[in-house]
């Protein structure tokens, strides 16, 4: 396992990372036999496995249980822990940003409660870097995550972040605090490739891009989306595979299969 005290080396080697996300045993199973540094059980699964329209009604009680089934899930092909990729999850909206406490008590749970051996926040507002502070000096391990933060939907929408030069200054301030205050990794989220490129060589710690060029320490990508399993794609998220479209004929046709007459249904019942 790649653990995040050794991220920042495996930044100056220039090895890049890759981060799938995951949201159930399959989907866990996966990612991990596909041979990724690090699986996130992203919120993201609110939309992709629970039909929310956005990550904010997920709870952190929903998230531990996801978190438990891809634990069951990587552990499935990767039986030896030290030989299992990371596994961070996000904590989801409003479980962390009330206080620093909440948090701590958020962070806790998921460290004692799930395989998970990290957490990803959302932000760099003032209180959100308070609550980083302290839970890296408890032991907590924390991702950051720039740019396009979905859990601000209601603000920002999902359309690209930071395409002006004001935006782009305070994303690199928030990048450094993010550091500052103790983030192993950073996410940046559909940004303009050259502010991603930016914040890349400003950093120590590695910077994870996701619809933001391809001039990152590494990639995250909603598995869903790169499997083509969803109906709707985000607009940086090429499908590598359609799954959707060969998983609908197979549907349909075996739907249909049971409907039509077959000889031994058409065939009257044998007399006892
Ligand atoms: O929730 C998620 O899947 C994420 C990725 C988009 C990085 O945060």
């Amino acid at each position: 396992m790649l653990r995040p005290g050794d991220w920042m080396s495996r930044k100056q080697e220039g090895a890049p990372l890759a981060l799938l996300t995951a949201w159930d045993a399959l989907s866990g199973s996966w990612v991990a036999e596909a041979g990724v540094d690090a699986v996130l059980v992203g919120d993201s699964l609110a939309m992709v496995a629970l039909g929310h329209a956005t990550t904010l009604p997920v709870t952190l009680d929903e998230m531990l249980h996801h978190c438990r089934a891809v634990g069951r899930g990587v552990a499935s092909v990767i039986p030896d822990p030290a030989a299992q990729p990371l596994l961070i999850l996000d904590l989801p909206f409003l479980s962390y940003q009330c206080s620093t406490e909440q948090a701590l008590a958020a962070a806790g749970r998921v460290l004692k409660e799930s395989p998970a051996a990290a957490v990803k926040l959302e932000g760099a507002e003032p209180e959100t870097l308070a609550a980083i502070d302290r839970l890296v000096r408890s032991g907590v391990p924390v991702m950051g995550h720039l740019g396009l933060t979905p859990q601000s939907v209601h603000q920002l929408g999902y359309r690209r972040q930071a395409t002006d030069p004001v935006a782009q200054e305070r994303v690199l301030r928030q990048a450094e605090a993010l550091r500052q205050a103790g983030c192993f990794a950073l996410v940046i989220e559909h940004v303009p490739a050259d502010l991603a490129q930016r914040l890349q060589q400003l950093l120590p710690i590695p910077v994870i891009g996701i619809g933001a060029g391809d001039r990152c320490d590494g990639q995250v990508l909603v598995t869903a989306d790169l499997l083509g399993l969803t109906p709707r794609q985000p607009p940086f998220a090429q499908a590598r595979v359609n799954l959707r479209a060969q998983a609908l004929p197979a549907l349909r046709q075996w739907v249909e299969s049971q409907r039509a007459p077959t000889s031994a249904a058409a065939s009257p019942a044998p007399h006892c």
